[in-house]
Order: C-alpha cells, then sequence, then structure tokens
C-alpha cells in the first residue's frame, strides 16, 4: 500500500516560502504514528524544511541534484528509484510531500490520510485537487481547537476508487 499523507487548508494549502502553515501538535502525533517504522519519501525541498532526518523511518529523499549529501538519509534520483527501493524494505510505504511530489505521485497512491485544517492560509505551495471520481473518502475523525492546536481540524482517510 501506498499512502500519501498530507496536512492542507480549506484551499489545498500546504506551505509557504518552504514552512508548514499551522503548529499542530496533535497532527504531529498523527503524522508520527502513521509513519513511523515505515519508508517515508519525501522532496528535496520537504526534506530541508524539516531539517533532519524522521527518527524510526527509512528517509528517502528525492533530488536532481549530484553533488548533494546528507548523513542519515538514502537519497534517489527519481520518483520510481524512491519507490523502489521503499518496497523493498516494506510494504507499507508513505508519501509526505511537499507540493512537486504530490503532483506527480497522485497516480500511483493508493490511500490519502489528509488532515483538513480549517484554516484559510496565505500560500505558495498547494495540494493537488482530490477528484471524487478517483477518491472515496472512508473515514473522518474531527478535533477541535485547544490551547495548543489552534484551529479546528479533521483527520481523513480516502481509498482510491477500483476500475472496474
Ligand atoms: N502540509 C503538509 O502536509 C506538507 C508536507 C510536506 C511539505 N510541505 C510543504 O511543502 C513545501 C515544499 O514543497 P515543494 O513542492 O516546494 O517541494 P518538494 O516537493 O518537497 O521538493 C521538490 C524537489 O524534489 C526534487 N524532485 C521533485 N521531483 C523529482 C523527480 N521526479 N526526480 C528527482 N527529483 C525530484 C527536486 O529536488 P532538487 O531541486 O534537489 O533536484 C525538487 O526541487 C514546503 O512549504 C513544505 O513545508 C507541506
Amino acid at each position: 500500500m501506498t499512502t500519501i499523507v498530507v496536512a492542507m487548508g480549506e484551499k489545498n494549502e500546504i506551505g509557504f516560502e518552504n514552512q508548514l502553515l499551522w503548529h499542530l501538535p496533535k497532527d504531529l502525533k498523527h503524522f508520527k504514528d502513521i509513519t513511523s517504522g515505515h519508508p517515508v519519501i519525501m522532496g528535496r525541498k520537504t526534506y530541508e524544511s524539516i531539517g533532519k532526518p524522521l527518527p524510526n523511518r527509512t528517509n528517502i529523499v528525492v533530488s536532481r541534484k549530484n553533488d548533494w549529501f546528507e548523513e542519515g538519509i538514502l537519497i534517489v534520483g527519481s520518483i520510481k528509484e524512491a519507490i523502489k527501493f521503499a518496497k523493498k524494505i516494506d510494504e507499507e510505504i508513505f508519501i509526505i510531500g511537499g507540493g512537486n511530489i504530490y503532483e506527480q505521485t497522485m497516480d500511483i497512491a493508493d490511500r490519502l490520510e489528509v488532515t483538513l485544517v480549517k484554516a484559510d492560509l496565505t500560500a505558495d505551495t498547494f495540494f493537488p485537487e482530490i477528484d471524487q471520481k478517483t477518491w472515496k473518502k472512508t473515514n473522518e475523525v474531527c478535533h477541535e481547537k485547544d490551547e495548543k492546536n489552534t484551529y479546528d481540524f479533521c483527520f481523513q482517510t480516502f481509498e482510491k476508487v477500483k476500475s472496474e
């Protein structure tokens, strides 16, 4: 199973100036819970935004640069190669962004784990449209904002509709 994980606002916004748009500890915990123990694939810009390897996960970073090296991550030159390495490690693999990588992997993903943040914020990076003909929402759990999580948000699961 190949799962895309994303947190997005009401206009599909996901980032601005290579940073996330919010600080939601409950979403960070959710991300950690679903991805820990499995390989994660990300674009070079998302890796640089995080700044260090995510622990307890094989971090596979996609880049076209051939002179870039970082300790503790696997750097590959294409998404195909990233998927190939990840599948060798585990059946459950996760694609964790950013916008550029999401655009190129919606077709190959089986599932989307979306955190829909009830916010409308300035952004320069967006998640692709979730086409309702292709994706069916199979689960939704919503949380109200509190003193640490400053927006209402919902965890949503989408499964790709199987073509007959
Ligand atoms: N809200 C969320 O859930 C979430 C999740 C992740 C990221 N983000 C946000 O998204 C933004 C970053 O997204 P982004 O779209 O700017 O960048 P990105 O997708 O993280 O990374 C793009 C980079 O990946 C490499 N790349 C992309 N396609 C490739 C391919 N087919 N083959 C080889 N390398 C490839 C290139 O690296 P090189 O330039 O090195 O060649 C490219 O510049 C940040 O604001 C971040 O905070 C949000």
